[in-house]
């Protein structure tokens, strides 16, 4: 959830390591800092708050260093202040490290390391490790690294340099993303390779368990074992100005109308028309294993889970197959029932969800196969997966999950159209999914083009404290998203239900400071929910609708109407979701919330 960077190389390290920051912030933002390599020694800066104000810090001082590590952090233990911030330096000033994840056994390293006289002076866990390395330093700083993390039990990806090893970063994970960028004399170290993008397109994943030593010309791959690694260099595609904001004000409104081209980039060489069937080679699976196939599992977290709930509407009707959607959290302390020909999928955007990677290992661990649908290529969660589908959504920068959520629809879309030709789905069935699949985007589109009208009715609503969303069947997980889009952007309480639970509850809150946005489409449940847009407003409360285009009879009798285009019944979310994730960042703008990054929020959540 933090953000490290390190660089050696012959360029000034400073700006580097402060632009890879920067990259960064979206993971992490509530405290950085700095360490460089200078004539004098190691140069520690730190402070608490966003990286604006570590630049600030800088300014006076332009450092003139070829070698550095830094961090953005989200905070675990101890709050986020100047102290706590990493990076985090030994008692002599002469080792700093940066690290993600949680050392878990820090109490009894605190222990061991007070008895040995050293002087704990932060609230964090990660100080800890900074004087076990110290404590283990007998002239060669990878062995001190090594043999500091053989007592340490957690989750890390560290970097660490040293004044009395000039040039030298040492990395290491276990649980923690951490990659090596390759440059022209010159290399990175970061979380992720959008740190490094403008420098190289060249990476070199690290594994759990493995350490690397990093210089100038060379880096050098070890295990914690101490065998040697033959590395695998990779390739990464993407652009930069795929994590740049092109123009927008945010990145969440930028990657809201980037969906038209996402949703092209998930289905592109993926619809048969002839036969009507989605073609998704990477799952590995013959049509005889899908036809097998006794139960799908979906496991996510966040908005990726509310994906995972759309596909159980799909599957179960398109497929006739049973479908358990589970938080991963809960699935991997629930001992699951899992036969032999049930199907584990992990859906996760980043790849590194900590839940969802536990979920997934356990899942393998009792011998199902286990796929992926993950937009991060290159990530933990598609390294370890037997097979699956990446969604191309691009980099998703905005805290906020927008357009990964659309492409993980779809995907899901081609899993059930897929699954339901091998089962029941006609040719002709599965024809006219695929060519409403096809349409999507230009929809999608045309839906982006009533943002004004959206923003016209979050000006009437922005400074309500109190939401709530409803939807039935498919559209109901729609309603989740609504209210999780708003919440965590504009810190308005917000409450997705499925329509007729309102009145097992919910229907005491509403009154006239109530809005309501209903998800009112024309699809076998229509007149169940215009049944329950009734109830609402005989108690006075305001409904905005999310309906079909062509229905005007709804227009009376609601107080606002946002029409969508018509489409498949099972593809309507990819749609009903647009307005509002419009409607969250409008209003969120309104309330001067900090849309991209939102409090005590992080992208990609990597701690249990
Ligand atoms: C909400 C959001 C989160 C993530 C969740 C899972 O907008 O982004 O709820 O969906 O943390 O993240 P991934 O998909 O990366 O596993």
């Amino acid at each position: 959830m933090c953000g490290i960077v390190g660089y050696v190389g012959s360029r000034r390290a400073q700006p580097i390591l402060l632009k890879g920051l920067k990259r960064l912030e979206y993971r992490g933002y509530d405290s950085a800092g700095i360490a460089m390599f200078t004539d004098s020694g190691l140069m520690v800066t730190k402070c608490a708050g966003k990286i604006s104000c570590l630049e600030q810090l800088l300014t006076g001082d332009p450092a003139d260093s070829t070698h550095g590590i830094a961090h953005t952090r989200w905070a675990t233990h101890g709050e986020p202040t100047e102290l706590n911030a990493h990076p985090h330096a030994d008692e002599k000033g002469e080792i700093a490290l940066v690290h993600n994840g949680i050392i878990e056994n820090y109490r009894t390293l605190k222990e061991f390391l007070l008895q040995k006289g050293y002087h704990i002076r932060t609230e964090t866990d990660t100080e800890m490790l900074v004087h076990l390395i110290r404590f283990n330093y007998k002239g060669c700083l990878t062995e001190a690294v090594r043999n500091a993390l053989a007592q340490v039990d957690g989750t890390y990806g560290i970097a660490v340099m040293s004044s009395m090893h000039p040039g030298v970063v040492v990395a290491a994970r276990m649980g923690s993303p951490l990659v090596i960028g390759l440059g022209d004399g010159e290399h990175l170290v970061a979380s992720d390779v959008s740190a490094m993008l403008e420098h190289t397109n060249k990476v070199v994943y690290l594994e759990d368990g493995e350490i690397a030593t990093v210089t100038a010309d060379d880096y050098r791959i070890t295990t914690i074992q101490n065998v040697q690694i033959t590395p695998q260099i990779e390739e990464v595609t993407w652009t930069l100005d795929q994590i740049e904001k092109g123009g927008y004000d945010h990145f969440m409104l930028k990657e809201i109308h980037e969906q038209p081209t996402t949703l092209r980039n998930a289905i592109r060489g993926r619809l048969n028309f002839e036969e009507g069937i989605p073609r998704l080679n990477g799952l590995n699976l013959q049509y005889d294993q899908l036809r097998k196939i006794q139960k799908v599992i979906f496991t996510a977290c966040g908005t990726s889970w509310h994906a995972g709930l759309i596909g159980k509407y799909m599957i179960e009707e398109l497929a006739r197959v049973a479908v358990d959607v589970e938080y991963a959290s809960e699935f991997r302390y629930r001992s699951p029932i899992l036969g032999k020909n049930d199907i584990f999928f992990a859906i996760s955007q980043s790849g590194e969800t900590t839940d969802t990677l536990a979920a997934m290992r356990e899942a393998k661990q009792r011998g199902v196969t286990v796929l992926g649908i993950v937009n991060v290529v290159g990530s933990t969660m598609a390294r370890e997966t037997d097979g699956g589908v990446y969604i191309h959504a691009g980099p998703e920068i905005g805290v906020a999950s927008t357009k990964a959520f659309t492409s993980q629809v779809m995907v899901l879309s081609l899993i059930a159209g897929l699954l339901g030709r091998m089962r029941q789905l006609s040719p002709q069935a599965g024809q006219e999914l695929i060519e409403a699949m096809q349409k999507i985007p230009d929809q999608v589109e045309k839906i982006l083009k009533s943002s004004d009208q959206v923003k016209k009715i979050a000006e009437q609503y922005y400074r309500a404290n109190n939401f709530l969303y409803l939807g039935r069947g498919i559209n109901y997980p729609v309603a989740l998203e609504g209210a999780l889009k708003l919440k965590e952007i504009s810190y308005i309480h917000a409450e997705g239900y499925p329509a007729a639970e309102m009145k097992h509850g919910p229907i005491a809150l509403i009154d006239e400071n109530m809005p309501v946005v209903v998800i009112a489409l024309k699809d076998p449940v229509y007149d169940k929910v215009m049944s329950n847009i009734a109830e609402v407003k005989a108690r006075n409360g305001n409904v905005i609708a999310i309906a079909t285009e062509g229905d005007t009879e709804i227009a009376e009798r609601v107080n606002h109407v946002i029409y969508i285009p018509e489409t498949n019944r099972f593809l309507t979310p990819l749609l009903s979701i647009i307005p509002l994730q419009l409607m969250a960042y409008h209003i969120a703008v309104m309330r001067e919330c900090h849309v991209d990054q939102p409090r005590n929020l992080a992208k990609s959540v990597t701690v249990e």
